[in-house]
This record gives C-alpha cells, structure tokens and sequence, in this order.
C-alpha cells in the first residue's frame, strides 16, 4: 500500500466520527447533510475512530477478524446483514436508526465454464446481484438512508443509470421518507424502472444523459434541501466498502492478487480504494490486491487518463450498451485516482462486444449479470491474454447487479440472427410431435 496523503486513516481512540473534504481538509461533525464540502466544493470522506470492543478497547489484527465472525448472521450477538456486520469500520454511532433489507452477504461463486472463457484457473466472482434490489447499491443505501433518518430529512434524491434510483426508491419506502430520482430519458434498463416505480419513488425522466442528471440533482439539492444519495455521498461509500471486507472475510483474509470491477462513476471504485487502506492499517490484512477498475470503451474517460498517469482529467460522451456505466464525466474521479495509485492498480476500456461476450459466458453458466457487470469478467480475460495476470495468481472479479435488470437487452439479443449465442424461444402447436422434433435439434447453443 502507498499512500498518497499524509493524512490519518483513523482518528485518535475516543475521537467520534467526522467528515473531512479530501481535497482541503475541512471537517464538519456526522450529521452535517450538505452533500459536499462548502469551503472548497471538493469531495468529503468519512474518518472513524479505531474499532473498539464491548469495554472500548481499540480491536485490530486477529481480534477485529474474530469480532466481525462473531457479527456473523442473525445469532444474538450479529447481524443479518453483510454491511452491519462491519458497522464498526461504516458507522459506529447509527445505534437503532438503521434501515436494512438486510443485505450484503452474496456469495463468492467458482465456474469452471467461466475460467474456461477468461483462460484461468479459479477465478472467484463476488456476486453482488443477490442483493435485495438485485445490485450492489443497496449496501451504500442502507448506510445513506440511515444518515437522512438520523439528520431528520423530508426527502431523498439521486441521479442514476438504474439500479442507485432502484435501490434509493426501496429503502425510502421502507424509512417512510419520499424519494425523487432523475434518469436519462430512455436510456435505463426495464427492470431498473420497473423497479423504481413499483417502491414509489418520484420519476424523472430527464432529456439528457446522467451527466446532465448528477449536475440537476445536485442543484436541487442545493436550492430545495433534499438530501442527496448519490455516491459522492461519503455515507454511500461507506456502506460500499464492505464488499470488499466481506470478500476478505470469505477468502479467510487471504488477499487476493486482482480485485476486479466495472466501472462507471468511480463511487464503487473510491470505496474499495478506501476499504483496503482501512483493512490494511487496522492490520485485517498484511498487503492489498491490484484494484482494476474496467470501463466501457464508450465511456471510458478514467481509462484513457490513466494511459497517461492521470494527467489530465477527461470528460467524454458516453454510449455503450451497458447503460448502467455509461457515464462521461465520473464524480469521484479524485478518489478514484487515490484508490488506483495507492494499490498499484490498473484501469482498462473493454468493447460492447467484450462485454456482452463475457456477459453471454456468465449468462451460459447460470450465473447471470446485467451487462455493465460482465465489463470485470471481460477485463479479467483482457488481462490473462496479455499476460498481466499470469498462472497461479488468485483474482477475485465482482458482478455488480442482476441478470433480471435489464430483460429487454437480453431478449433482443437472443432473437437477434447475427448473434452466434441466440437462443431464440420457438413458438409450437401444442402437439407432442413438434415437441419431440425440436428435442432431435438438441442443445440450444
Ligand atoms: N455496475 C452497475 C450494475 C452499476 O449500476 C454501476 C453504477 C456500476 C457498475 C459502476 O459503479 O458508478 O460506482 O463506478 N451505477 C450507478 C447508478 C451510476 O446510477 O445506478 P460506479
């Protein structure tokens, strides 16, 4: 781990929790709910005290393993959740305020269809699709909703590709508190949708793309004081690095060489940044995985910049056909840099064809994945192929949302002639003849 601040990771034993803009250092207590920092506009990031025991004696190393096993399910003692079960490193102080599905402990998956297709051995897929509203959003959610019922907000806003405006518009139905979400026009995939106005949440299709959302909400945020969840929110992050201590803890805090995921607007990328600079100076781990963070080649700023050790900032228009990523001018961008250089880490562009290529193999084996989430598995193939990652070395790759989120892109796609993989369904006579005629064509690809 090299760090690329001075700054503390923790603060002192017995120091409460606080929020501090990256760029200037300002601090402003928990509870302030401006969504940035109104000294210099930079980004904030939440510091903690050390973990303490149930005497308040600072946990790390083995005793902090240990404590979080004990959290472990819904045993007096733990939690059912996979983001509470870590509430000592998110949000020590949410006492009975939480809102929670529960959610987090998704599985860590092996399948040797999926090697096959990347050209390794054990790749482990950290499945973050089985969550309750099908993607990894809901872990930042529940930490964010926890903060807007602990500041007392009248209501909740996000701009989103999908699955933040799915996974806000649950956990406000569930606080009881209204939520207004902003989404490209037309650009969202059906289930996200379906989703966001089955929870009840406000709808706004805006005429623009989720840059042109994220610039809106911020203003109404500003302008009308309702509590913004997107992910430069530090509260989202919070909730989302406990992916990562979650896959630790699966692996029996074995780190891995490669931590691989998509990436769109760097919240999640930022987060897991962040989650291994906490493990690693809490002593849960010894040294950190090369974090990889893949983009769609159509919206690719992050990978471009990096080509040319983050020089330059890049703002692009984004198209892809994985719409949950496609994003031109990434919000956390500084963050993300950080997460990047501090685990000597690595960013790549891969095609809508890569994609959905690895999107089918994942599909094949019954796993499943929208199609942004297929972008980690397509950079894991990327990087064998050149020889990044070699035999023998241990990469974890995380799906991020559900192969139910986007139905409409699956159906076309499988009714399509030019696609080599179409398994188109076949309408019959309801005769037992045609039944058995097409059982003589076998398998369907
Ligand atoms: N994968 C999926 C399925 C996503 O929905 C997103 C982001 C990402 C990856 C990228 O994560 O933005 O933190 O880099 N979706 C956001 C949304 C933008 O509105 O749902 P990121």
């Amino acid at each position: 781990m090299t760090p690329t601040t001075n700054r503390s990771v923790f603060l002192d034993h017995g120091e409460a929790s606080h929020q501090r803009c990256a760029a200037c250092g300002t601090t402003v207590p928990e509870l302030d709910p401006a969504p940035d920092c109104t000294s210099c506009g930079g980004l904030r990031e939440i510091v903690h005290g050390p973990p303490v025991d149930a005497f308040g004696v600072p946990l790390r190393g083995a005793a902090l393993r240990a404590s979080f096993a004990e959290h472990c399910c819904a045993r007096p003692l733990g939690s059912p959740s996979g983001v509470w079960r870590f509430g000592s490193l998110v949000m020590p102080s949410a006492g009975n305020a939480i809102v929670s599905h529960p959610e987090g402990n998704t599985p860590l998956l092996h399948r040797s269809a999926i090697d096959r297709f990347v050209g390794m051995e054990g790749l482990r897929i950290k499945h973050e699709g089985h969550n309750p509203t099908g993607s990894f959003k809901d872990r930042g959610m529940t930490v964010g909703v926890t903060q807007a019922v602990r500041i007392g907000a009248s209501a909740v806003a996000c701009a989103s590709t999908g699955n933040t405006s799915a996974a806000l518009a649950s956990y406000a139905a569930q606080a009881g508190i209204p939520g207004l979400v902003f989404v490209p026009a037309g650009k969202i995939a059906l289930g996200k949708m379906a989703q966001t106005l089955g929870y009840g949440a406000r709808t706004l299709l805006v005429r623009g793309d989720f840059d042109v959302c994220l610039r809106l909400v911020q203003e109404a945020s500003r302008e009308l004081g309702i509590y913004l969840l997107n992910s430069i929110n530090p509260w989202r992050i919070e909730g989302q690095k406990t992916i990562v201590f979650e896959l630790l803890q699966q692996l029996g805090w074995d780190v891995p060489d490669f931590l691989v995921l998509p990436a769109g607007n760097l919240g999640n990328t930022a987060a897991f940044g962040k989650a291994l600079r906490e493990a690693h100076a809490l002593g849960l781990i010894a040294r950190v995985p090369r974090l990889v963070s893949v983009q769609a080649a159509g919206a690719a700023p992050f990978a471009r910049s990096f080509g040319e050790q983050f020089a330059t900032r890049y703002r692009v228009e984004a198209e892809t056909i994985a719409t949950a990523i496609r994003i031109g001018d990434p919000a956390s961008w500084d963050r993300a840099v950080r997460a990047i250089q501090e685990t000597n880490g690595l960013v790549l562009a891969c095609s809508d064809e890569e994609i959905i290529a690895a999107k089918c193999a994942i599909d094949a084996a019954g796993v499943g994945c929208e199609p942004a989430s297929a972008a980690s598995v397509a950079g894991v193939r990327t990087l064998v192929a050149d020889g990044t990652i070699r035999a023998g070395d241990r990469v974890v790759a995380v799906l991020t949302g559900h192969i139910l989120k986007d139905p409409g892109m699956l159906v076309d796609l499988h009714q399509r002639s030019d696609f080599a993989h179409a398994n188109p369904p076949i309408e019959i006579e309801a005769d037992i003849g045609a039944v058995d005629r097409i059982m003589r064509l076998g398998r369907a690809h």
